[in-house]
């Protein structure tokens, strides 16, 4: 089966390239380093038993590049099972003082870009009748915090879009699942001096939506939320 992450060369992304490469699926992976990416293709092929990897360098927040992107998924990897929208940035601030241009440009990523793409793939997951999609919301999804305004608001809409996805396609065989991590280790907590243990682990998202993904036609998780054992940071 065919799967297509967004966001793979690094972090969250990057460990479910692996888990899905692990359950043998064939992958189609995005980001915008072509060179991450093709790193990230020989270590899956060398590592795992997974055959097929295509890489297609993009950047989500133009939309012809998605549009561009959607045509190389259907050239090469139809019939496309799995879709995950993993992409996304985190940029502090607050509503009233953080820089102009921060909010949008965290919806155009987190959200928007997630919007576009489900749009342009849709169609071919449609024709099949099967399909999985999951969105990679955060805990940020379900609650507001002081710092991170614009990032809740970007994830909220995720979520959101998650849950009208999910009532559109409830008759077509295509799943939806939102998935809302708390903190996770990635490049996005870099120099952050904590210990190990007080974050997960990129593996173990993975891992959750490497089970849902084998649920039976006539099940789906509608909604995974994980966080650090010892709570929210
Ligand atoms: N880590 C956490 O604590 C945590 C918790 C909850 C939810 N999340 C969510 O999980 C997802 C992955 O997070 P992460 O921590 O693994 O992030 P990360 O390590 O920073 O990786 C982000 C990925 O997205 C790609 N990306 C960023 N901007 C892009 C753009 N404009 N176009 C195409 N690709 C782009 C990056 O590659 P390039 O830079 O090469 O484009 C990279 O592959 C995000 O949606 C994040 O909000 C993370």
């Amino acid at each position: 089966m065919n799967a297509l992450i967004t966001g793979a060369s690094k972090g969250i992304g990057r460990a479910i390239a692996f888990e899905l490469a692990s359950r043998g699926y064939s992958l189609f992976l995005t980001a915008r380093s072509a060179h991450e990416l093709e790193d990230l293709r020989l270590e899956l092929l060398g590592k795992t038993s997974c055959k097929q990897v295509h890489c297609h360098a993009c950047d989500l927040t133009d939309w012809k590049q998605i549009d561009a992107l959607s045509e190389s998924v259907l050239q090469t990897m139809s019939p496309l099972y799995a879709l995950i929208n993993n992409a996304g940035r985190f940029q502090p601030g607050n509503i009233l003082d953080e820089a102009p241009g921060n909010m949008e440009g965290m919806m155009r990523i987190n959200f928007e870009s997630a919007y576009h793409l489900t749009r342009a793939v849709l169609p071919m997951m449609l024709a099949h009748k099967r399909g999985h999609i999951f969105n990679m919301c955060s805990v940020a999804s379900l609650e507001a915090y002081p710092g991170g305004s614009s990032y809740c608001i970007s994830k909220f809409a995720l979520l959101g879009f998650s849950k009208c996805l999910r009532e559109e396609l409830k008759h077509s065989g295509i799943k939806v699942t939102a998935v809302m991590p708390g903190a996770t280790w990635s490049d996005s907590w870099k120099g952050v001096d904590l210990p190990k243990e007080r974050l997960m682990e990129a593996e173990d998202v993975a891992r959750a939506i490497g089970c849902a993904i084998d649920m039976g036609p006539s099940a789906v998780v509608e909604e995974i939320i994980m966080r650090p054992q010892a709570g929210d940071l």
